[in-house]
């Protein structure tokens, strides 16, 4: 099996700790290391050590020179919404001059919108459009990504998108997560007379979960729980069918207004609640309480040109644990940008460095169910790592909207090489 030293770091980053999600008080550093290497074999990590050390026991170890760079574990995007067709960028403007992001939805644009779009375009087309984008946001040192579903909302455009993911998958060389959103709206379709919004729950629930799991196309699936589009009861019934499916459980919950879906993603044990920029009181104990991960998406409140954030302090304080991730979405979070991510996290949620690189690794990670695989440099993890052109992690949330990322490796085969 050939080994990979990869040496002359200025610093290695290894988040390494228990393989699960790392809770408030529990995270103290992110495991900053300085004049070590990391060895890796095939797909794996097999030794973090200092670097004279690997150096003397195994000479004959290829070497990657990080030129006194940062080396960390790859970024973990886990909520994406990355399969759609055209940009929105009309709804900036709107929303500039004072429209709501739900009246704009109200209208018949938002995700209708991009409903509309997908709908009319072929598997073919929907690849091409995605693998660009998703090589632009595996540039920015993320190398596993979760990707939703959730524009199509009819059996036939929401298998085309899952089918869109299953393609690529085989295509890129970074970690790809599937779920399906066909719970991200009601369609306008399903709003109105004669045609009533249970039909199409009812749709979900008998015909596309079926296909879904019979094509094992999809590790969890989501929904918009959120006063004017899904209730919370209409959440549990989805979420519970989609459990007999065999799939794992997220939330959107209280994006915009509190409505209970945090309490209900603690009650149901979903894998993650998203979002949360209006969580309750209850919500938050609820959550801390649970094995639930709160996933932030710090870029989707100032996207939105909201002046709310999660409350991730009150988080950390009441004991959950907490990742980051994008939203990447052509609606409410058009960014690739990972690492800008880091720095909403610290200057808008008031995340230290340390807790920020935890939640955009190893918590990312538990909140797709792969905290045991990735999101560490440490033995026995995959080969997941990126290189960021920095002297001191710090600097990663510091250059705010830079591109930074030199190299990225997922399961130790390239991913992305800066020219
Ligand atoms: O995570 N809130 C629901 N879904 C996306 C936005 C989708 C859209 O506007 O296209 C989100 O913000
Ligand atoms: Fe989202």
């Amino acid at each position: 099996m050939p080994q990979t030293l990869f040496v002359n770091a200025a610093q290695i980053v290894t988040c390494a700790g228990p393989g699960r999600a790392r809770r408030g008080a529990e995270i103290r550093d992110a495991g900053v290391r300085t004049g070590y290497a990391a060895l890796i074999e095939g797909d794996h990590i097999v030794a973090v050590a200092p670097q004279d050390e690997l150096e003397r026991t195994h000479p004959r170890a290829e070497r990657v020179d990080c030129r006194g760079g940062v080396l960390m574990p790859g970024l973990v995007d886990s909520h994406t919404h990355g399969i759609f067709g055209k940009p929105r960028h009309e709804e900036q403007e709107l929303r500039a001059s004072g429209m709501g992001y739900m009246e704009i939805a109200k209208q018949g644009g938002g995700i209708h919108s991009s409903v509309r779009d997908l709908r009319t375009r072929s598997e073919d087309e929907l690849f091409s459009l995605a693998l660009p984008r998703l090589r632009r946001l595996a540039a920015h040192g993320t190398t596993t990504v979760e990707l939703k579903s959730g524009y199509g909302l009819s059996v036939e455009a929401e298998m085309k998108s899952l089918r869109v993911i299953r393609r690529l998958q085989d295509a890129l060389p970074i970690r790809i997560v599937p779920t399906f959103l066909g719970a991200h709206e009601i369609p306008l379709e399903f709003r109105a007379a004669p045609r009533h919004r249970n039909e199409y729950i009812d749709l979900i629930v008998h015909e596309m979960l079926p296909l879904v799991e019979a094509e094992g196309l999809a590790r969890f699936a989501d929904i918009f729980c959120e006063p004017g589009v899904y209730t919370v009861d209409e959440a549990r019934r989805i979420l519970s069918a989609a459990r007999a499916h065999g799939l794992l459980i997220k939330l959107h919950a209280d994006e915009l207004e509190p409505g209970g879906a945090a309490e209900l993603a603690a009650e149901i044990g979903a894998t993650s609640a998203d979002h949360l920029a209006a969580i309750s009181d209850r919500g938050i104990a609820a959550l801390a309480a649970s094995a639930t991960v709160a996933t932030l998406l710090p870029g989707t409140m100032l996207f939105l040109g909201r002046q709310k954030q999660a409350p991730a302090r009150a988080l950390l304080e009441a004991g959950a644990a907490i990742a980051l991730a994008t939203d990447f979405n052509p609606g409410t979070s058009p960014t690739v940008n990972f690492p800008l991510m880091l720095t909403l996290a610290v200057s808008q949620l008031k995340l230290s460095v340390a807790e920020a690189i935890v939640a955009a690794t190893v918590n990312g990670a538990a909140a797709l169910g792969l905290a045991a695989e990735t999101g560490q440099i440490a033995p026995g993890y995959a080969a997941d790592l990126a290189l960021f052109e920095i002297e001191d992690i710090r600097e990663l949330p510091y250059w705010y909207g830079d591109h930074r990322c030199v190299a990225s490796w997922s399961r130790g085969r390239a991913c992305h090489q800066a020219s």
